[in-house]
């Protein structure tokens, strides 16, 4: 694997959802060319990746990337896109009403150029992948795991130089989760991913719990990820008064 852009910083982020506080005063310098947020609903994962991403603006504290203001995901240099995000949802980021359209504007982000080129470079790289026939296909036509794999080639064309991913696996099925697994392996750039299926990540080097907002646990996936399975078991059992 080539070299790596490093250097997400989360100084004292405080951030406000709703009626409640998700983080108070979180700290945290994320590096790692992969890196896993885990933990149960609501600790705060996919408000973590829209804070990463400028979705979310903290109330107090700052995200800076390469020690500057990571401001609306812009590469602080040069202006490049800096981060992708793949929302949870593969609704609430298809815009298109095909699968043709929809990548064409991921082709255009990386590539720029016209609607002819980048209709040729969606169609040549849909064939390298064996989805030729997927280009015409009405994306309302899809499942929902169809639609999120969608959503990831929309990612992969697109390239930005850190992919930040929601539950990716979360509406794949076993193939999928496996051929995702594999993309993410190949990919040289940082992939930061917030996910409830633990085995695509427990070789990774840094797995972050989170609970309540706030770092349970900090270390290589093969401590965190049975860490974070054996107490939420044992917190299942405990509350059955087994
Ligand atoms: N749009 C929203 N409005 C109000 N509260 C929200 C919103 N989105 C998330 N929250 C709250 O913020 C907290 C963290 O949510 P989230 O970051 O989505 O957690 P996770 O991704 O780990 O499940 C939760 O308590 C959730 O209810
Ligand atoms: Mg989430």
């Amino acid at each position: 694997m080539t070299a790596i852009p490093s250097g997400w910083q989360l100084q004292d982020i405080h951030l406000r959802r709703g009626a409640g506080d998700v983080f108070r005063g979180l700290n945290l310098q994320l590096d790692e060319p992969r890196i896993a947020l885990i933990g149960h609903n609501g600790a705060g994962k996919s408000s973590l990746l829209r804070l990463l991403i400028g979705l979310e603006e903290p109330s107090q504290g700052q995200v800076l990337w390469a020690g500057q203001r990571a401001h609306h995901a812009q590469t602080p240099t040069t202006g490049q896109r800096l981060a992708g995000l793949m929302f949870q949802n593969p609704d609430d980021q298809i815009i298109f009403p095909t699968v043709q359209e929809e990548l064409q504007l991921s082709w255009q982000s990386a590539h720029g150029g016209d609607r002819k080129a980048a209709q040729a470079g969606v169609l040549e790289f849909l064939q390298q992948r064996g989805l030729r026939a997927w280009a015409s296909r009405a994306v309302g036509s899809l499942s929902q795991g169809e639609r999120q794999w969608v959503c990831w080639l929309a990612m992969l064309l697109a390239a930005p130089r850190v992919l930040l991913l929601d539950e990716p696996y979360a509406s794949l099925d076993l193939p999928g989760q496996l051929r995702l697994a594999a993309d993410i392996k190949l990919s040289r750039q940082q992939v930061v991913i917030a996910t409830h299926v633990l085995w695509p990540v427990l070789d990774f080097p840094r797995v972050i719990w989170l609970e309540h907002g706030r770092v349970r646990a900090d270390g290589p996936g093969r401590e965190v990820c049975p860490a974070y399975d054996v107490d939420a078991r044992a917190a299942f059992h405990a509350a059955r008064g087994e």
